[in-house]
Parts: C-alpha cells; sequence; structure tokens
C-alpha cells in the first residue's frame, strides 16, 4: 500500500512541466505550427504530452523538448507532438446555416458562372480538414447540387491538416454515429453504407476528396495549393495567434480565384486580421468574398 502510495507521488512529480519548460515546448510548437497555447493553459501539454514522456522513458519535459530538437527519431515525433496538441472537435454538417448559405447562395452563383465560362471546373480547400467530415459533408452538398450533372463536372476537394493520425481516419471513410449527430437522417441513408454499427462513406463522395498533410504556418507548401474557388478553414485559425492568423488569410487570398469565397468559423473573426476580403452577411453566416 504504502509502495504504491509512494509511486503515485513519484510519478505525479514526474508529470510536472516547470514554467521554464512550458515556455520553451511553447515557443517551439508556436514556431512549427502556429498554435499559440496560453499560459493558463499550461495543463494541456503536462497532460497530453505525458504519455510520449513515458512512452520514449524521458524523465522530465526538458528532455522532451532536447529529443525534439536532436534526437534522430525527432521527425516522427512531431507528427506525435501535433497530435497530442491539436483539438480535432468536427462532425459532419457541422454549423448548419453556414453550410445551408453555401448551398443556397454560394454554391448557385459559383456553378453557374463556371457554366458561362464554359469551363465546369470547381476546386475547394478545406484547411484544418481533421477526420475527413468537413470535406465530405461538402462532397455530399455538391451531389445534391448536381445530380447526374456531376458527371460533366471537374471537382476536386482538396483537404489538409497538420495531423497524420487524423488524415488516416479521414482516407478511410469509415464513422461512428456520433459524426452524423447534426447529419439530416435522409442525408445519412442516402451517402453511407451502413457495415457493423459503422457508416462507410460512399465512393462517389469519397473520389471527389483528395487528403493530404499541410501545415498552415509553411507557406511555400501553402503556395502549391491549386486555385480556389471556395476556402473552408473552420473552427482551426481560433488557435492561433494574430500574427499567425494574418499569415494564413493571407496565404488563403492569395489562393482564392476573384469571385471566390473564404468560409471561416462561426466563432472567429477576420476582424483586426484583414480588410482585403468584403464580407457578406447572410442571416447566420458572414462569409468573405475577394473581390475584382
Ligand atoms: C477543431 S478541428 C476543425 C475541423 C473542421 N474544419 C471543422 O470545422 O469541423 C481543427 C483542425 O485544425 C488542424 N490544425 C491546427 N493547426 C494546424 C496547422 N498549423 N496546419 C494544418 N492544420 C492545423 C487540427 O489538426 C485539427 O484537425
Amino acid at each position: 500500500m504504502s509502495s504504491l502510495f509512494s509511486k503515485t507521488i513519484t510519478l505525479g512529480k514526474e508529470l510536472k512541466i516547470s514554467d521554464s519548460e512550458f515556455a520553451q515546448l511553447r515557443d517551439f510548437i508556436y514556431q512549427k505550427s502556429g498554435i499559440f497555447i496560453a499560459d493558463n493553459r499550461k495543463y494541456l501539454l503536462e497532460n497530453r504530452l505525458a504519455n510520449r514522456l513515458k512512452i520514449l522513458n524521458l524523465k522530465d519535459f526538458g528532455e522532451y523538448y532536447y529529443y525534439l530538437q536532436y534526437d534522430s527519431k525527432r521527425q516522427g515525433e512531431m507528427t506525435e507532438l501535433f497530435n497530442a496538441v491539436t483539438t480535432n472537435e468536427t462532425s459532419f454538417y457541422r454549423n448548419p446555416p453556414q453550410l445551408q448559405v453555401f448551398q443556397d447562395k454560394v454554391l448557385p452563383e459559383i456553378l453557374e458562372d463556371q457554366r458561362k465560362k464554359r469551363t465546369r471546373t470547381l476546386r475547394i480547400w478545406s484547411a484544418g480538414c481533421s477526420t475527413g467530415e468537413e470535406p465530405y459533408t461538402l462532397g455530399i452538398i455538391l451531389h445534391e447540387a448536381l445530380g447526374s450533372e456531376i458527371s460533366t463536372w471537374n471537382i476536386k476537394i482538396t483537404a489538409n491538416d497538420l495531423s497524420e493520425n487524423v488524415l488516416q481516419s479521414a482516407r478511410a471513410g469509415v464513422y461512428t454515429e456520433y459524426a452524423l449527430r447534426t447529419t439530416p437522417k435522409v442525408i445519412v441513408d442516402k451517402w453511407f453504407t451502413a457495415q457493423d454499427g459503422k457508416f462507410l462513406i460512399k465512393p462517389e463522395v469519397k473520389k471527389l476528396v483528395s487528403f493530404g498533410a499541410i501545415n498552415l504556418s509553411d507557406r511555400a507548401l501553402m503556395k502549391r495549393v491549386e486555385r480556389s474557388h471556395l476556402i473552408f478553414c473552420r473552427n482551426v485559425i481560433i488557435y492561433f495567434d494574430d500574427e499567425m492568423k494574418k499569415l494564413v488569410i493571407s496565404s488563403f487570398y492569395d489562393n482564392l480565384l476573384t469571385g471566390g469565397y473564404l468560409f471561416i468559423g462561426h466563432s472567429e473573426s477576420l476582424h483586426n486580421i484583414t480588410r482585403a476580403f468584403k464580407p457578406v452577411h447572410h442571416p447566420g453566416a458572414i462569409i468573405y468574398r475577394k473581390e475584382d
């Protein structure tokens, strides 16, 4: 009993992060991903990285920082670090009012414009796509809007995230009922195959989406993304400080084709970040247009 008790104390002691270790790791994470962890979220690093220390057999967070900088396996550990510090909360049909605006106003406008130009090409970028619910939702909405005409279109939804873990499950396209908690039943019945209590996204939706790892703090990589008619970056910039937000939003501006739109999360704002876009107000959603 007493040895168990003393072990708990030791373990507890091992897992504490000092102020200077926290500052080192916080700055390192910021530099590598743009994710800013405020002082009052120190516990987040402590809790989420404790397991990494145990697995790597490191005695404190100082050693972990050293490992991330110099160990020969540091590249693989960066993936673990990103997986640990990102928040991947998402769902199909997240924020319905915004998606309604996309479906009823924005999409018809862009599709009509493309038909007039006789190009029938559509490029959408889902930046910070997590486990794939957002880009697949957009794919479903496109199928719903275009019906059989979709076969005459050249459509690509580019979906990126920092975390390899989430990209792996996004590519698999297999979901639990929880991921569908905000999805109308008719949509679930039409676009998913139920199998052993799971829900598999249909191949015709899956094939519209291309997943890949992109760190939004890497401007050079961002420049390589094909130019888009629409960008969805929802519930991602909330984790960045203003400097990083400015960097990311200006890359989105450069990437968007004229007349294209940027969608951000409903609790996010471009106030104090940029005046380059024209905010377009709709009931339940503000979206941002790149003007001529
Ligand atoms: C809360 S999820 C949002 C998912 C989806 N966009 C939505 O609204 O449901 C935020 C995602 O952004 C990703 N992310 C955070 N920082 C990133 C960065 N620097 N580069 C790329 N993705 C990042 C995280 O890995 C996470 O999957």
